[in-house]
């Protein structure tokens, strides 16, 4: 299995492109099932998750061509099997996102139970009670959701707590549901937005996506179109840490600032210089000694729950104590003892970290354990003294895209290895 052995102490320098939001690629792979019309997609990013939804669609009955540079051309024309298997949907629980689609344009889906990463329960309640609500028939049965409906019809829908692949789901079925659909207490994410530029331009009546209430009007059918994904908003801002805790200097290429309002201000807190020479770059910086910051993790546009586990590495190398709480997964906090392994001094009581800053850390062997998880070790090992093995790096190739090159090619001293 591969391993990632990264060695500290270099000041990143460079220019590093931004990849495609994963968050965003996923709902729209979904949303091709929409149509048997081609939809071409670009910006997509290379990373695992996009190929088990690709592969999931395959299954489906979708023709798929993959150009490494253009992106993906898909047609749905031939989408003749309706389950989604267990064996890919246990790998990533973003694969529930086909089940509006295909219930919306087919009248069935079977679903296996998600399984993904282990933060916490993450149920899907809210998704299946939404479709019942728009008229689908659920049952539960040997792991699958079995969804059936003749046509889907338009609901008013109340979304509690908020839920960003629920909101993106329920969207998505509206799209060719009969009569109005109102989303309420949506997921105002810039990936939800995204997905409803992306539904608006195959012919879907949708309003207020970005806002808490979005309104979507069914029509009878869907067309193809093409799209280009926008930038990895997570992505962007791991790499920023990556800069402060190694105090380099960095500029990160087609990325959307407006989407990181609140990490960029929290970083700015931290003492990190952030500039924006262009509207799709951000330089930033850090000469200084980095500062504490307390921070809640929040639905958008709060502080974004995945980039939790990159912040705990920051305020680790802080002149002073800081407190970060976790509202929106429990058991989101399995990194900890493995930054502990190098030396940060985090102290958990229930959702809340309390982090007393060290003067450094020391690189030692540790696991990842989720796709966030994995990104804070590579950024503790970038700032550690001496090397840090990180395993089970599967988890880093879900979400980040040819990370260790990335790095490399900002001065990072990191491998691979698969011995
Ligand atoms: C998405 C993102 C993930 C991010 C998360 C929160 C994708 C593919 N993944 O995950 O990277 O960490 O948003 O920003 O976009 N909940 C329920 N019932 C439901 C659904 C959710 O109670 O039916 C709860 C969850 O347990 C959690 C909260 O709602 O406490 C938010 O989860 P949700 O927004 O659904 O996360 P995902 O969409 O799975």
């Amino acid at each position: 299995m591969d391993k990632i052995i990264v060695r500290g102490g270099h000041a990143l320098r460079g220019t590093i492109p931004i990849s495609g939001a994963k968050n965003a690629t996923l709902p729209a792979l979904a949303a091709t099932l929409l149509t048997g019309e081609r939809v071409h997609l670009s910006n997509i990013p290379h990373l695992k998750d996009v190929t088990t939804m690709l592969e999931l669609l395959g299954q489906h009955g979708a023709a798929i061509t993959v150009d490494e540079r253009l992106g993906v051309e898909i047609n749905n024309s031939g989408v003749n099997n309706f389950r989604a298997p267990y064996d890919l949907v246990r790998t990533m629980r973003a694969s529930i996102l086909v089940m509006g689609p295909l219930l919306a344009r087919h009248g069935m889906a079977e679903i296996s139970l998600p399984g993904g990463c282990a933060i916490g329960s993450r149920p899907v309640n809210l998704h299946i009670e939404g479709l019942r609500k728009m008229g689908a028939d659920i049952s539960l049965d040997e792991g699958y959701i079995r969804a059936k409906a003749d046509r889907l019809h338009g609901a008013h829908i109340f979304l509690n707590p908020v839920t960003v692949t629920g909101t993106e789901n329920l969207l998505m079925a509206a799209t060719l549901a009969k009569g109005r659909t109102t989303l309420e207490n949506a997921a105002k994410e810039p990936e939800v937005s995204d997905l409803a530029v992306f539904l608006n331009k195959m012919g879907a009546r949708i309003q207020g996506a970005g806002t808490s209430t979005i309104i979507i009007d069914g029509v009878d059918e869907l067309h193809g179109t093409q799209h280009r994904i926008i930038p990895d908003r997570i992505e962007t801002a791991t790499f920023m840490v990556a800069a402060a805790v190694t105090h380099g200097d960095i500029l990160l290429t087609n990325v959307d600032p407006d989407a990181l309002e609140t990490p960029i201000q929290k970083l700015r807190d931290a003492g990190i210089l952030v500039e924006f020479p262009e509207p799709d770059r951000i330089r930033v910086y850090c000469p200084n000694p980095l500062k504490p910051v307390d921070l809640e993790t929040s639905p958008y546009p709060g502080f974004p729950t995945d980039l939790q586990a990159q912040m705990l590495v920051l305020n680790s190398l802080a002149k002073g104590v800081s407190q970060i709480t976790e509202t929106v997964f429990e058991n989101r906090f399995m990194h900890v003892s493995e930054l502990q392994r190098l030396g940060a001094d985090i102290r958990i009581n229930g959702n809340m970290a309390e982090v007393h800053g060290v003067n450094s850390l020391l690189g030692a062997p540790v696991m990842a354990t989720d796709l966030r998880a994995s990104a804070s070790l590579v950024l503790a090992g970038l700032a550690a003294h001496g090397s840090t093995t990180i395993s089970r790096v599967y988890h880093i190739d879900r979400g980040y895209e040819r990370i260790e090159e990335k790095l490399q090619a900002l001065g990072a001293d990191i491998q691979r290895t698969n011995s």
